[in-house]
């Protein structure tokens, strides 16, 4: 069959609504896409556990240690099905890491800002796992299949890790005028760089459109953003908290709430790698690598030896 025939099949399930398989023919670019898309995703699971490990010894009591470890772990398991997902299309766990370490790879630019108070880590939970959940409820329809159904898994524990950090926002918002200052402070650092987390506009992002046609994407990066928005200004209000964008306001015409300039500039800066944490953060992961090699010998050590007994048992 011709290309151009395989290509048009190819748009046809797609437009039918039908799930692409890791074994069904697909176009390279949509496999590459995949691979580009889904691996990052991983990545920004991974490289998102060390903003929060910093406050794993510092969280106000017991309970929310508790919360915090949970959500943590989560994150390390969400990153475990993504890099599954993405090796069913032929990319090495081993390449994906390389990719992440020598920088080559992209993660979230959220997780390069510091947190400051124990009030970011409510935060963290309230934008940034509230921005996360805007965009993998999405996912959860996207059109390769694998992608589409660890996402079902992860928007689920997802709603914990937002109900968690809005609830400690809650909770120093109802708690002395000092606790309120902090997660108000909060807010004001995490805002902006919560709304970047869903990529530049529209009309400046070179993927969108061949996204949104191969169904990658069921909403465009605007879309999302204007989504979280919209939702999140409702919660700001109910904690009594001031959304740091004074050209904030809802626009009756257009149903949704009209809102001031992002930095593009910063967002590229933290993206090109020139963020506040982002040489930090690569090193924490080069770290964690290289300082984890000994687990990783031992595991294939013993896988090794557990294959060479079955070996022996079958040949007996
Ligand atoms: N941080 C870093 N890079 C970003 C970015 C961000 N916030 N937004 C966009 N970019 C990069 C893109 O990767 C792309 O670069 P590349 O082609 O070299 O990969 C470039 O900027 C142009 O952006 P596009 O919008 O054209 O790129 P995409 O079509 O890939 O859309 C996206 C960007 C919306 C982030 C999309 O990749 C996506 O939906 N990814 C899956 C969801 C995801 O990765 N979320 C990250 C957060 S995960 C998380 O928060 C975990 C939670 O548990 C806390």
């Amino acid at each position: 069959m011709k290309i151009e025939d395989l290509e048009k099949k190819f748009q046809d399930r797609i437009d039918a609504g039908e799930k692409i398989e890791p074994k069904d023919w697909m176009p390279e670019k949509y496999r590459k896409t995949h691979i580009r898309q889904i691996s990052q995703h991983a990545h920004s699971e991974i490289v998102g556990m060390l903003p929060e490990g910093n406050w794993v010894t510092r969280t106000p009591t017991l309970r929310r240690k508790v919360g915090l470890l949970a959500k943590v772990q989560d994150e390390a398991g969400h990153g475990l099905y993504l890099y599954s997902a993405a090796e069913t299309l032929g990319i090495s766990r081993d390449e994906m890491f390389r990719q992440l370490h020598t920088g080559k790879a992209k993660y979230s630019s959220i997780f390069n800002y510091p947190t400051m108070t124990w009030a970011d880590i409510g935060t963290i939970g309230w934008l940034v796992d509230g921005a996360a959940i805007i965009n993998q409820v999405m996912l959860t329809r996207t059109s390769f299949g694998p992608y589409a159904r660890a996402m079902v898994r992860i928007c689920k524990e997802e709603s914990f890790h937002q109900r968690q950090g809005f609830e400690m926002i809650l909770t120093l918002c109802n708690g002395t005028a000092i606790q309120k200052e902090m997660a108000q402070d909060a807010l004001n650092r995490w805002w902006w760089p919560s709304l970047m987390m869903f990529g530049p506009r529209d009309e400046e992002s070179p993927n969108t459109e061949q996204s949104v046609k191969w169904k990658i994407k069921r909403k465009t990066n605007d879309e999302l953003r204007q989504q979280f928005i919209d939702i999140t200004v409702e919660q700001a209000k109910v904690a009594g908290l001031t959304i740091p964008d004074p050209d904030l306001k809802w626009n009756e015409e257009r149903g949704h709430h009209d809102f001031g300039a992002i930095d593009w500039s910063e967002f590229w800066r933290v993206v090109k790698g020139n963020g506040p944490l982002n040489k930090e953060r690569l090193k924490a992961r080069n770290d964690a690598w290289d300082n984890g090699e000994w687990v990783r010998d031992a595991a294939m050590a013993h896988s090794e030896k557990q294959a060479q007994k079955e070996e022996l048992k079958k040949a007996v």
